[in-house]
């Protein structure tokens, strides 16, 4: 653990108390761009749906999430807060909800793999009625302890968890009534869970929604992700060649946000549909093969692994830049990387160089999601949906825990045009609606020409 951390175990674990002031100050300058949030909070407080309830999240710790975590407190939960990657944490922001909300952190900017799970560990030992995750941490290792497979937890929690008794193990998993689910690649475990016939409870898939994935994967990696490899390197990207893997909800944001940026964007993908969606919106589409001696720049966002492999990285320009912006450092084969290459050598933050075939290749913040490591993740207005979510998702558990099957569920459509009702509202946006004469047409079938 990190020697300058403070550290009142139980209830926290940050970097420095005294950055709380800094925390608030850019808490409140997000919170200003998340109405939707703020109506949310508004209402939690009067009603209290989450009164009584702890609550363990596990998310990047960022100002967009203490309005989240402060929502939730307002709805009456008790929370406590761990990092979802070693990088992502503001520090300012985790002292802030230390010191000014008195919410259980645990969580520092550049933590250690031991560390990390130390606090993912002291999550668990909250003993939640709900569990929240970005990338399904929590839910994980909940399992791992339900299904007696110790040896898959990380050592910090294995060993405490060792010196429970079987039964207050079982009962951290069946006192969990819910979970919610912030990401894709999280998602995609808990559906694979549910259809094994493994998952224990039932969880919201909050990336389902549409008021998050349309937005928050499109236009906030989109923007932040762009916004993290400049502000890593500074390099120019108009008239670079930058190749995107994955044209999925983020890759097809930030080819959008490269190609208005200057960029000729080269598109790599599997799937046959999204490939000719690619190379209809105009990008070119190619292997990764192809694309490796072309590009300046490579991002994956794919939530695949090895996706740019040892051969692509010694077909590459001597200069050519690798960052990752998909949920784990898995997309790009560093461990290979590190085998047959010689570094890596730090030329400046979140840039580290190696040797490779006489070139020299750059590698963006460790190949972990570079929008949170070298930026500060999505801008608050896309997150103010996202959370909005979660803030809903987190009641509709609440409300119906006894109805919902232990599957992955969607938050009810009703809910997810609610916040785009809100958010247009917000936005001083009005729409049309239907007139009765609109409505009778779309209801028949024998109305012709
Ligand atoms: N950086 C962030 O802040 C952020 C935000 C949201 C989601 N994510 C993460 O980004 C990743 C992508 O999310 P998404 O919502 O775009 O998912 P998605 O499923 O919409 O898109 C992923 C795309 O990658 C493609 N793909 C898979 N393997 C590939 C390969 N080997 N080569 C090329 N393409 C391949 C898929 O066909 C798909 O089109 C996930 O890990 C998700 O959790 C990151």
């Amino acid at each position: 653990m990190s020697d300058t951390a403070t550290k009142t175990k139980a209830t926290n674990d940050i970097r420095d108390i005294r950055l709380a002031d800094e925390g608030r100050r850019r808490t409140e300058w997000a919170e200003r761009s998340m109405p939707v949030l703020r109506q949310l909070r508004e209402r939690f407080t009067r009603e209290r749906p989450l009164a009584g309830k702890r609550l363990a999240a596990c998310l990047h710790v960022t100002t967009e999430t203490a309005n989240l975590a402060v929502a939730l407190q307002a709805g009456g939960a008790d929370v406590a807060l761990c990092a979802s990657n070693p990088l992502s944490t503001q520090d300012d922001v985790a002292a802030h909800l230390v010191k000014d909300h008195g919410i259980k952190v645990f969580a520092i900017k550049g933590e250690d793999h031991a560390t990390y799970y130390e606090h993912i560990r002291a999550a668990l030992a909250h003993r939640a009625d709900i569990t929240m995750d970005d990338g399904a941490d929590l839910v994980g290792a909940l399992h791992m302890i339900a299904l007696n497979r110790l040896d898959d937890l990380a050592p910090p929690v294995r060993k405490w968890v060792e010196t429970l008794s079987a039964a207050d193990r079982k009962a951290l998993v069946t006192g969990v009534i819910g979970s919610t689910e912030e990401t894709t690649t999280g998602v995609i475990r808990l559906k694979a869970m549910a259809k094994d016939g493994v998952l224990q409870f039932p969880v919201i898939a909050v990336n389902d929604s549409q008021t998050k994935h349309l937005f928050d994967n499109r236009y906030g990696t989109g923007q932040s992700t762009l916004d993290g490899i400049i502000r890593a390197t500074n390099l120019l990207i108009a008239g670079s060649t930058v190749v995107v893997a994955g044209y999925g909800w983020c890759g097809r944001g930030f080819a959008m946000r490269a190609r208005g940026a200057g960029a000729n964007v080269l598109v790599t993908e599997i799937d046959p549909m999204k490939a000719l969606e690619a190379q209809m919106d105009g990008y070119r589409v190619l292997t990764m093969e192809a694309a490796a001696p072309l590009g300046d720049l490579f991002v994956t966002l794919t939530g695949n692994v090895e996706v740019i492999r040892v051969e692509h990285m010694r077909a590459m320009k001597d200069g050519a830049v690798v960052a990752n912006s998909g949920h784990f450092n898995v997309e790009i084969d560093l461990e290979g990387l590190k085998k047959v290459a010689k570094g890596p050598v730090r030329v400046r933050e979140f840039v580290e160089e190696f040797q490779l075939a006489g070139k020299k290749l750059f590698v963006l913040g460790e190949g972990r999601l570079i929008n949170l490591a070298a930026a500060e993740g999505h801008p608050a207005s896309v997150m103010d949906m996202s959370f909005a979510n979660q803030a809903l998702a987190a009641e509709f558990v609440v409300n119906n825990a006894k109805q919902l099957s232990k599957d992955v569920h969607r938050i009810p459509a009703d809910l997810d045009q609610e916040i785009a009702r809100l958010k247009l509202q917000a936005m001083g946006v009005a729409i049309d609606t239907l007139t009765s004469a609109q409505r009778k047409y779309l209801a028949s079938w024998d109305m012709g020409t």
